[in-house]
C-alpha cells in the first residue's frame, strides 16, 4: 500500500533571518600572468548560493536553542539552530551543524555539557535574540538548570542535555555529534517552525 502521509499546514508569519550560507562569497584567484580575478561561488562550485538556499529552504524544520554555561564567564550562552536532527538510539546520539563563523560555538564547545532546547512557537523572540552576534544572549530569558547545570529555557517544548562526542569539518560548517545524557519534555504547546526563510506554526 502506498504510504500516504497526513498533510499538515504550515502558517508562515513574515520574513525572518536566513541560515544556510552567508551570501555569495567572492574569492580571488591568481592568474598565470600574476594578476588576480574575482570569481563567485557559482563559478567555483557550479551551484549558486541563492539557489542553494532557496531550494534547501523548502525543507521545513523546527528550531532549537543550543545552550551552555560559558566556561569563560560562568554565565549562560547559546545560539539558534535549525540543523538539528536525531541520529541514533543505541547509543543515544543527536547532531547539528555550526558555521565556522560562529562566535558562540567555541564557548559551547568548551563547556562540559550543552543543552538542546526545542523551541515553541511563542519563543520566536528568544530564537531571534540567540541568533544575534554579541550582546547579552540571555537578557530577559528565564532558565533553570539541567541535571548537570546547563540552561533549560523556560517555555521550551523539550530539552536534551548532551556531551559533544565528535565533530567533523564539512565545508563552511562543522557537523557536531552529541551524546544525550538526560532529556525530558518540558512545556506543552506548538513548535516554532522555519520554512522558506520565515517562521510559522504547525496546524496539523
Ligand atoms: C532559524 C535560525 C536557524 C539557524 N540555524 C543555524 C544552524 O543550524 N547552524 C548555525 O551555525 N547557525 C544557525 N543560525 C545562526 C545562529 O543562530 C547565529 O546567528 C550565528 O551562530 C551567529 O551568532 P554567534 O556568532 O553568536 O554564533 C540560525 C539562525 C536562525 C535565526
Amino acid at each position: 500500500m502506498a504510504h500516504a502521509p497526513t498533510a499538515a499546514a504550515v502558517t508562515v508569519a513574515g520574513p525572518a533571518d536566513r541560515h544556510l550560507g552567508h551570501g555569495t562569497e567572492r574569492r580571488m584567484h591568481g592568474s598565470p600572468n600574476g594578476s588576480s580575478r574575482a570569481t563567485t561561488d557559482a563559478q567555483v562550485t557550479g551551484i549558486d548560493g541563492a539557489r542553494f538556499r532557496s531550494v534547501l529552504g523548502r525543507f521545513a524544520t523546527g528550531v532549537v536553542a543550543i545552550t551552555a554555561i560559558d566556561p569563560a564567564t560562568g554565565g549562560p550562552t547559546g545560539l539558534a539552530a535549525n540543523s538539528f536532527t536525531s541520529v541514533s538510539l543505541e547509543p543515544p546520539l543527536v547532531a547539528f551543524c555550526v558555521a565556522h563563523t560562529s562566535t558562540t560555538w567555541p564557548r559551547l564547545r568548551g563547556a562540559r555539557r550543552i543543552c538542546i532546547n526545542i523551541l515553541s512557537e511563542p519563543q520566536l523572540r528568544i530564537c531571534k535574540q540567540l541568533a544575534l552576534k554579541g550582546g547579552d544572549k540571555f537578557a530577559d530569558i528565564g532558565w533553570t538548570e539541567s541535571p548537570s547545570g546547563s540552561p533549560v529555557i523556560d517555555g521550551a517544548l523539550a530539552w536534551l542535555e548532551c556531551e559533544i562526542e565528535n565533530t567533523h569539518v564539512a565545508g563552511d560548517h562543522v557537523i557536531v555529534v552529541a551524546r544525550v545524557h538526560h532529556l525530558d519534555q518540558h512545556h506543552d504547546g506548538d513548535p516554532l517552525l522555519f520554512y522558506r526563510g520565515t517562521y510559522g506554526r504547525f496546524s496539523g
